[in-house]
């Protein structure tokens, strides 16, 4: 297995903070990236406490959200779809690979729905490629919960993750990070432009979670691992 550095933009949050968590379990070295530093500290910290006992465990750090891409040779985007542009125009991200998890969702009356990006014509993901051009943009992770990540269980075994990318190099970055996660690759599930699926399919998960009180995830059937 390759160990990677990867810096969690949004590593704060509940799904930053749950994928390092994974990705460290597995032995990769994570960075959680904040708008503050020392917003991040004590987040890497809580992480930290969690690995103790785990064997080859990798670190887990904090630091400001640029000082956490430069350590790193994976970013994973784990901010909100509200001021993402602005964001990611704004880091170091030439030349490396970047996940995007982002979902471009809204919630009202009738509850999660996705917004539409570009009229129709793009995504999160590929807002990040086109401000990024010099970064391989991969989209992955859209559709685990962070409620799921965070909890007991080894492995998300009853789970895939799907991998939408241009670049086959990028994709297998984000097939391999996936074992950490349910302890299988993830499966490539075509270009990049597919985010504009995938990303808004988290809303129907989401519908589903509220209606049975479940954390709904994905699996795809007839697939020999
Ligand atoms: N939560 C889930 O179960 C889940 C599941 C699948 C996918 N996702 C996707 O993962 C992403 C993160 O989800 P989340 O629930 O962890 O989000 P969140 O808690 O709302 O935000 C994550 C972190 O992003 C940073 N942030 C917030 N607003 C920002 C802004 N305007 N500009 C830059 N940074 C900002 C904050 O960190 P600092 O204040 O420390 O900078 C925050 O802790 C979202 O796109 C979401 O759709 C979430």
């Amino acid at each position: 297995m390759t160990t990677y550095r990867i810096a969690v933009i949004g590593g704060t949050g509940p799904q930053g903070k749950g994928l390092g968590y994974r990705f460290a379990r597995a032995g990769h070295t994570v960075i959680l990236g904040s708008r503050a530093a020392e917003k991040a500290v004590p987040v890497a910290e809580e992480v930290t406490e969690r690995l103790v006992g785990v064997d080859g465990a990798g670190t887990v750090t904090g630091a400001a959200n640029a000082h956490a891409c430069e350590q790193a040779d994976v970013v994973l985007l784990a901010v909100p779809y509200d001021g993402h542009d602005e964001l990611v125009a704004a880091l170091p991200l030439a030349g490396r690979t970047v996940v995007s998890c982002v979902n471009p969702l809204a919630f009202d009356k009738r509850g999660a729905h996705g917004l539409v990006v570009d009229g129709g014509e793009g995504s999160a993901a590929e807002s990040a490629q086109r401000l990024q051009p010099d970064a391989t943009v991969v989209g992955a992770f859209h559709n685990v919960s962070a409620v799921t990540l965070w909890g007991e269980q080894d492995f998300l075994d009853e789970e895939d993750i799907l991998v939408v990318g241009d670049s086959p190099e990028g994709k297998e970055v984000a097939i391999e990070l996936a074992a950490a996660v349910t302890g299988r690759p993830g499966i490539d599930a075509g270009k990049l432009r597919l985010a504009r699926q995938v990303e808004p399919l988290t809303a129907v998960l989401i519908s589903i979670n509220r209606k049975y009180k479940i954390h709904s995830s994905i699996r795809i059937t007839g697939f020999d691992h």
